[in-house]
């Protein structure tokens, strides 16, 4: 049965807990099928599913089409979906955005920095929120590691704690030093998963397509499990030639 972000939080510190993005229906069924506990519907899709250059063209109405997939797909799974770039730049806003990524299907929504208020906001309406620091890709201007200096690794060690103070559930930790992944994960009571963060962490989480090799271009932290992409080519030149030669059908 799909779980809350509150008994999810449960795991801290007893079972290491596993999340994969998804972003349609047959993904997301696989992975319910591996007892993966948490899906995220992530706004990655921009890049890694619809060709954007940047996680910032990624609209609601987007989302809502993917969650909605998604959620056929894993009925019995804790869907987090993404607030996108710009949905929660007002409490109005933040709130009313995250009751429609609920209506499409997720359980919890996710937002990325320090917006406090939207978090706290959000939350006093009833719905879960996750929280994402270190590198958020909807604001930054390269995908560098970040907090690799003492100043800016303390500023985000106390704005997670903020973030975990107004509201947050979860919290996604991206691309830190493995040194402070640690130290968020010491330092908070709720479940840290990191992606480029280090071994250390409460969880870990994927993006499916760079797990399945599914692209051309993979962060260096994700590892990749499969090499679909170039099973598809295979498939498509192998189906080419026997249309061509008339031995399929
Ligand atoms: O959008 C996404 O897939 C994410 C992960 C990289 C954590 O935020």
């Amino acid at each position: 049965m799909r779980q809350t972000l509150k008994q999810l939080q449960q795991l801290k510190g007893v079972s290491r807990i596993s999340m994969l993005t998804a972003y349609n229906c047959p993904v997301a069924r696989s992975i319910e099928q591996a007892g993966i506990p948490i899906i995220l519907v992530g706004d990655s899709v921009g890049m890694v599913e619809m060709g954007f250059s940047s996680t910032r063209d990624v609209t609601m109405d987007h989302m809502v089409y993917h969650i909605a997939a998604v959620r056929r797909g894993a009925p019995n799974t804790h869907i987090i979906g993404d607030l996108p770039h710009l949905s929660y730049e007002t409490v109005e806003d933040a709130v009313d955005n995250a009751k429609r990524i609920i209506t499409a299907g997720a359980d919890s929504v996710k937002l990325e920095g320090p917006y406090y208020q939207a978090v706290q906001a959000i939350t006093e309406a009833g719905i879960e929120v996750c929280a994402h620091t270190g590198l958020t890709p909807q604001k930054a201007t390269s995908f560098k590691k970040v907090g690799k200096d003492a100043a800016e690794a303390e500023q985000i060690l106390q704005e997670s704690i903020q973030l975990q103070q107004a509201g947050a559930g979860m919290i996604v930790i991206e691309h830190v030093p493995a040194e402070l992944g640690e130290k968020l994960t010491q330092a908070l009571t709720i479940p840290t998963i990191g992606i480029g963060a280090g071994g250390q962490t409460d969880g870990q989480v994927l993006v499916i397509n760079d797990a399945l090799g599914i692209g051309d271009y993979w962060p260096p932290f994700s590892k990749q499990y499969a090499h679909v992409s170039d099973t598809i080519l295979k498939v498509a030149s192998q189906y080419k030639t026997e249309v061509e030669t008339k031995q399929y059908p």
